[in-house]
């Protein structure tokens, strides 16, 4: 066991043998690359592409502390890096939003391989910031990071008419049920304050599992704000990825996937294959997007 964590309740990468099969195509144009994970999460992608690079460096990116205490204790980094015969390995406490900078800072104009693997991991499954609302006694936060107000303050401070929209534009709810949802919402915190998880799923209990993922799901997606985020790094990709680059993004639901195409206009997209949906539950509804430049 490594901190608080059992290694086989480690995140399994999802379509990690397509990651990898992208990654040679690019490891063979190119005799040193630069690499970034935006999503470093507990490594399971980023620890087989760094296997797999022959030159050059790769950028891991997480903007959860836990993520990055994790690795750098796991992998045994020291001050962030880990340097192995022509390549290095480094991990980045920050906001992949902000990859402009993080290139910039260490004088990259381009990258050559990037991916992206959208959401949270199953390490901040078990922190106590109630992601999900099968954790009844943790706290109601949902921040991957530290910035912005953590769920309860927001639960107990938006007004209905901002819900509503939150439902909409986060998740798609179904028009008929948004007020409803919300005006229940708002109907609990006037006689308690939302503090735990169970506090939520009380004020709305009525509606059933289905709606009470997408209330939890919509809520997390705002306070992370992870539409805007997704769009700040897509518009990166588009600057920052060498001629003969490519990027991956794997997304988790139709508004990202909304997201990535409006950005990125026609690109290859692939989905796990049965096997992988049957052995690791997190592939089930994922989708990988593949961008590049240039038609190899
Ligand atoms: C699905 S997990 C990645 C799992 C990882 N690929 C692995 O195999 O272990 C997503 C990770 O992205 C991080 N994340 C989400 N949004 C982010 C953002 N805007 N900037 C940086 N990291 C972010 C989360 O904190 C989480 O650790």
């Amino acid at each position: 066991m490594v901190g608080i964590f059992k290694e086989h309740e480690r995140h399994s990468p999802v379509m990690l043998g397509d990651v990898l099969d992208e990654f040679e195509k690019v490891s063979k144009r190119l005799s040193s690359l630069v690499a970034i994970d935006c999503t470093l999460g507990q490594a399971g992608h980023s620890i087989e592409i760094f296997k797999n690079l022959k030159r050059g460096v790769l950028l891991s990116i997480d903007k959860s502390k836990c993520s990055i205490d994790w690795v750098s204790r796991y992998y045994c980094f020291t001050e962030k890096k880990l340097v192995q015969d022509n390549k290095v390995w480094e991990i980045i406490h920050d906001d992949f939003a902000n990859l402009n900078e993080i290139l910039e800072s260490r004088g990259l104009k381009y990258f050559d391989f990037l991916i992206a693997d959208l959401g949270f991991s199953n390490l901040q499954l078990q922190q106590n910031i109630g992601i999900s609302y099968s954790n009844q006694s943790q706290k109601l936060d949902m921040r991957y990071g530290d910035e912005g107000i953590d769920a309860a303050t927001f639960l107990n401070t938006v007004t209905k008419s901002e819900l509503e929209q939150i439902l909409l534009n986060c998740v798609q709810m179904q028009k008929s049920l948004v007020g409803p949802v919300a005006q229940a919402i708002v109907t609990f915190r006037q006689k308690r304050k939302f503090v735990y998880v169970k506090d939520l799923v009380n004020a709305i209990g009525k509606f059933g599992d289905r709606v009470k993922m997408k209330v939890f799901h919509g809520i997390r997606v705002h306070i992370n704000q992870e539409i805007t985020k997704l769009y700040k790094l897509l518009e990166v990709i588009k600057q920052r990825q060498s001629e003969l680059g490519l990027s991956l993004i794997i997304s988790f639901n139709s508004i990202e996937e909304q997201v990535i195409t409006s950005c990125l206009g026609v690109h290859e997209i692939r989905e796990p294959n049965i096997t992988e949906i049957v052995s690791n539950v997190q592939a089930r509804s994922a989708k990988l997007h593949i961008y590049k430049k240039q038609i190899s």
